[in-house]
């Protein structure tokens, strides 16, 4: 049956392509550089900082250990910038800067708003549940990517949005040679089992995220598909890598994210459990060199 979640997972898959956004690549001035330190003060500046802080700090205001209890919609302490790298604004680490330029969002004659698409990282992502439409931490998350969008253009995913598409693997992703790709890039941060380095009471959340175990993101997560942690890793991991250096061969991170998936994950919510879809791949025609920098 589908479901809105499934639904999420096939968009996943349609903004993962390139679009027209490229055409735009050169042309114009970095659409990463937004900063909050400039807002005027005022209840609107407040509001969109109040929304960067829950992408930064997420799991002190709305995750497993929220400061109030009933705030407690995650399932774990990921923050949103666990995934989402510098608050939303590094290119091929799920940026937010087009997002409100692009939702709602139509997929198979359904609108998919960007409540649902926020709220669909709130269950997966973060194994949780969905925050209320009408909250304040919504508005605030809604008012922050409308911020780091300002002058976008309307209806366009600008380059760098999604993850970095990625060649098929020559060999078929192997998780035993992607163990050694862990031991040699990942261990030193996430450590051998997995489970990062949690802040030190009374902080909450993470130095370095958990990759798999109950703490982390669940199996219907867009990174508990193989495709999709290999365009990740490659394009933002280790830590120093970007999408203009990786460090990792193709190969490797297509290796290292079978390897990370190998691992146990808390259980999909029953109603998301995706179809089978390997069109949703990243493909070899989507895996063209992005043009520099943007
Ligand atoms: C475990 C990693 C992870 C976590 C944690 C996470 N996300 Fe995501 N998020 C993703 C991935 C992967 C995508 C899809 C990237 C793609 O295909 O474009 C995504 C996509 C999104 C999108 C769609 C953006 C767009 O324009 O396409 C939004 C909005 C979003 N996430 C919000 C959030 C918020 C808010 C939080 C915190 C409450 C969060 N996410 C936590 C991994 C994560
Ligand atoms: C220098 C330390 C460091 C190294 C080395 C490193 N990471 Fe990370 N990784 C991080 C940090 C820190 C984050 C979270 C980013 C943030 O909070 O700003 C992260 C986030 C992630 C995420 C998304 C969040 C999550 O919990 O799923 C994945 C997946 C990931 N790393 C995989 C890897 C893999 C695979 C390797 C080895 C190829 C690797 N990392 C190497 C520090 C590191």
């Amino acid at each position: 049956m589908r479901t809105i979640l499934t639904d999420i997972l096939i968009v996943l898959a349609v903004l993962t392509g390139f679009g027209g956004g490229y055409l735009l690549w050169d042309k114009q001035a970095n659409w990463y550089k937004a900063d909050i330190a400039k807002l005027e003060p005022g209840p609107d500046s407040d509001l969109i900082r109040y929304g960067k802080e829950l992408i930064v700090n997420t799991p002190r205001h709305i995750g497993k250990s929220a400061e109030d209890p009933a705030m407690a919609y995650g399932g774990n302490d990921l923050a949103c910038q666990s995934c989402h790298l510098k608050a939303g604004l590094q290119p091929f680490a799920a940026p937010f800067v087009s997002t409100v330029a692009t939702f709602p969002m139509m997929v198979d004659n359904r609108v998919i708003p960007l409540t649902t698409r926020i709220n669909a990282c709130m269950e997966l992502g973060l194994n949780g549940r969905a925050l209320p439409d009408e909250s304040r931490e919504m508005a605030g998350l809604i008012a922050y990517m409308k911020f780091i969008g300002t002058d976008t253009p309307e209806g366009v995913r600008v380059p760098g949005m999604g993850l970095m598409p990625i060649a098929f693997p020559q060999d078929a992703p192997d998780a035993r040679r992607g163990d050694l790709v862990y031991v040699k890039h990942c261990t030193s941060c996430h450590g051998a089992n997995g489970q990062g380095e949690p802040k030190a009471s009374p902080e909450v959340g993470y130095y370095v995220p958990p990759l798999w175990g109950d703490t982390s993101f669940n199996a219907a997560a867009g990174m508990a598909q193989t495709a999709y942690a290999a365009s990740y890793i490659r394009a933002n991991m280790p830590t120093g890598a970007d999408y203009q250096a990786p460090v990792l061969s193709v190969q490797e991170a297509w290796d290292v994210a079978a390897y990370m998936i190998s691992h146990p994950h808390p259980l999909a919510p029953p109603e998301s459990v995706p179809e089978p879809q390997a069109e949703d791949a990243p493909t070899d025609e989507d895996a063209e060199t992005p043009p520099a920098q943007p």
